[in-house]
């Protein structure tokens, strides 16, 4: 990690961001199984930790983890792969101040651009994107298993300044 990220990281602001570990997966699982009606299982996290996968969780000042982000670099992009708030903690800016963090990661690790899939339904969290900046680049047709079969992913992306398209 750049002396830049390990600075944004440890700053005032982002005190209460932590690198994801196993151990914390017990609180994980508990948001994950009800932010979801198609879960993560323990063991995507697991794998996802194993790989090596950029991991950070959001706790407050008395310890409570309220969210996280997981993230795939490849080569000079960065796959958002989950971010997640506890339900009851959404809407206060969580999810922005957690896109800061994997934007200063991404930018830190010479990625040109940050992308994702997110289901057409998931009105909140295309708000979200479409307001940090992240365009619509593509369309994944039955991505997603819903309760009546299969959804399409829209595909977003977020061009970093200062990287190599
Ligand atoms: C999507 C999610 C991560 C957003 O987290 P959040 O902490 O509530 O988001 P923020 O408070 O940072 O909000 C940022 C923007 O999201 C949108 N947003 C947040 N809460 C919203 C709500 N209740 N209704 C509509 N839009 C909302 C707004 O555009 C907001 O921008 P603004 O504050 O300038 O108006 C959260 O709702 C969540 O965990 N949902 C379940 C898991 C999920 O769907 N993850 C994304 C998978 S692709």
């Amino acid at each position: 990690m750049s002396a830049q990220a390990k600075d944004i990281l440890l700053s005032p602001a982002l005190q209460a961001l932590q690198p994801l570990r196993t151990i914390d997966l017990d609180e994980v699982m508990a948001i994950e199984n009800v932010a979801y009606s198609h879960p993560w299982t323990r063991g995507n996290f697991i794998d996802s930790l194993a790989a090596g996968y950029v991991g950070f969780v959001l706790r407050d000042g008395q310890g409570r983890l309220c969210g996280y982000f997981l993230a795939m670099q490849v080569i000079d992009e960065m796959h958002l792969l989950n971010i997640t708030v506890a339900p009851d903690l959404q809407g206060q800016g969580l999810a922005r101040r957690m896109l800061d963090a994997l934007a200063v990661l991404a930018r830190a690790r010479d990625c040109f651009q940050i992308w994702l899939e997110v289901r057409v339904s998931n009105e909140r969290a295309r708000r979200l994107y479409e307001a940090y900046g992240f365009v619509q680049s593509g369309l994944r047709r039955g991505y997603y298993p819903c309760a009546d079969g299969r959804e399409d992913a829209l595909l977003m992306t977020l061009r970093l300044t200062g990287g190599s398209p």
